[in-house]
């Protein structure tokens, strides 16, 4: 029995070691899920920079009232005109045509924070790098090969790989190791810092509001579930602990 257990958790090395290699550190995403404006700010990139391809059938326009928009806003800055407040986000694109022209049909994003994580989405858009060997000509960091193109490339520039070149040890031959991506061309978001160099922290800021959006979209509710459960763990403790705590000494007192 033993033997078959020690087997079993060495069939399982192999697996971690390969599941470490291909991972890219992720950046953490700031939490903004009690910032109204913040996720205002996000369904605004959503609706202009997402929808065109992704739909997300599970959110309804009218919803985004709970973020404290107005109907008149929501139609203003983020519908189409054809569209009703109370439709769901539907995608504009024909899923066929997506897979014709990406190789791959963009998925609803109504879930896709509970799918790939905060840290991943917050990763992934800030890691797009030109890449001539794509159709679209962009490749991503955390998700190789890619279909989608950048489409954000506009406010945060054209990021470049920088390869270092590594001797592996196995085979004895050179090879090219992405080490870290630079910034070729500054975008509309991109900033001079002091030192000459490029500060992308307003791209960054954008990214995260957008993020949280998606977070949001994934679970509206959790902002509010979470406030329930304090008020829930507050009741138990200066209400019902002194309650019982008295009746317990009110039934015993006869006793004693
Ligand atoms: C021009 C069309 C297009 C636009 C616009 C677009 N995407 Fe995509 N997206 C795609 C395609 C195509 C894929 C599928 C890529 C694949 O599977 O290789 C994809 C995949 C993704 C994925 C990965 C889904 C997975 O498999 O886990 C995420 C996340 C994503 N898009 C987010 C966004 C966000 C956020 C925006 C808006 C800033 C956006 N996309 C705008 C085409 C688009």
């Amino acid at each position: 029995m033993k033997k078959w257990l020690a087997a079993a958790s060495l069939a399982l090395v192999p697996l971690v070691v390969v599941a470490s290699e291909g991972g890219v550190h992720l950046d953490r995403a700031p939490n903004k899920l009690r910032d109204p404006e913040a996720l205002q700010r996000g369904a605004q990139t959503f609706a202009n920079y997402c929808l065109s391809c992704h739909g997300a059938v599970s959110m309804r326009y009218n919803r985004l009232q709970d973020l404290g928009l107005s109907e008149a806003q929501i139609k203003s800055n983020l519908m189409f005109a054809s569209e009703k407040v109370g439709e769901p986000m539907r995608v504009a694109m024909a899923a066929a045509d997506g897979k014709a022209w990406f190789g791959a049909t963009p998925p609803d994003l109504s879930v896709i924070a509970r799918a790939r994580g905060a840290d991943w989405l917050y990763t992934y858009l800030r890691t797009f790098y030109r890449d001539d060997s794509r159709p679209t000509g962009w490749n991503n960091l955390v998700f190789d090969k890619v279909g989608m193109p950048h489409v954000l490339w506009e406010l945060q520039g054209q990021q470049v790989p920088v390869y270092e070149t590594v001797k592996n040890h196995e085979t004895g031959k050179e090879e090219q190791h992405l080490v870290s991506l630079k910034l070729e061309k500054p975008g509309l978001l991109t900033r001079v810092a002091e030192d000459g160099g490029f500060d992308q922290t307003d791209y960054d800021t954008r990214v995260a509001d957008l993020v949280n959006y998606l977070v949001y979209m994934g679970e509206p509710a959790k902002v509010k579930r979470e406030q329930i459960g304090y008020a829930v763990l507050l009741f138990l403790l200066f209400i019902l602990v002194p309650i019982s705590y008295f009746l317990k000494k009110e039934y015993w007192r006869d006793i004693h």
